[in-house]
């Protein structure tokens, strides 16, 4: 039998490429639930608005800012592209920047799934202007500036999902999120 602490829930982050900001995410979200032990709880992948650059690994320069700054690997990503199957196919949906939020709800024709798609930086304790900046035409910085957002943010989400999870119920023995 199904019980509330067998039920996955499904992630998504989207950005322009799925090369630098979306498959960041992506590596930082389930390296922490991979710290929890939580890896049956979610599923969690990303996807790029655009469709250049489909079937590539993360740029080489996002790469090296996860391990420089995490000592993370996300190598191992390729990407896709955002399709309208992804609506049914997750719980939650956190585009980048305002211009993914507006791509991805312009797929949804029927608005229908406005209510799982927002902006990643809602979650953000700093949210500046709510939008992860797009690092492909800038320096090291700009990867590293990625990195810091995402790391915090994901880390919110994290908190966040497990406290609705909490609140629905959570686990048999009441294992909710501490520290
Ligand atoms: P991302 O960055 O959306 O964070 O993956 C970009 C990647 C590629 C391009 C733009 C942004 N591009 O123009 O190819």
């Amino acid at each position: 039998m199904e019980t509330a602490s067998d039920a996955t829930t499904c992630i998504l982050f989207v950005c322009l490429g799925n090369i630098c900001r979306s498959p960041l995410a992506e590596g930082l979200f389930k390296e922490k639930v991979r710290k929890r032990g939580l890896e049956n709880r979610f599923c969690v992948e990303s996807a790029g608005t655009g469709d250049w650059h489909l079937g590539q690994p993360p740029d080489d320069r996002m790469q090296a800012a996860a391990r420089r700054n995490g000592d993370l690997d996300i190598s191992e990503q390729r990407a896709q592209q955002f399709a309208p199957a992804h609506f049914e196919d997750f719980d939650h949906i956190f585009a980048m920047d305002k211009s993914n939020l507006h791509d991805v709800l312009f797929l949804d024709e029927e608005e229908q799934y406005d209510g799982k798609v927002r902006l990643f930086r809602e979650f953000d304790p700093q949210p500046g202007d709510y939008q992860v900046p797009d690092p492909y035409a800038g320096g090291r910085e700009g990867f590293d500036r990625v990195y810091r957002i995402a790391d915090r943010t994901t880390a919110r989400i994290l908190e966040a999902l497990l406290d609705d999870e909490g609140e629905k119920g959570g686990g048999e023995d009441g294992e909710k999120a501490s520290g």
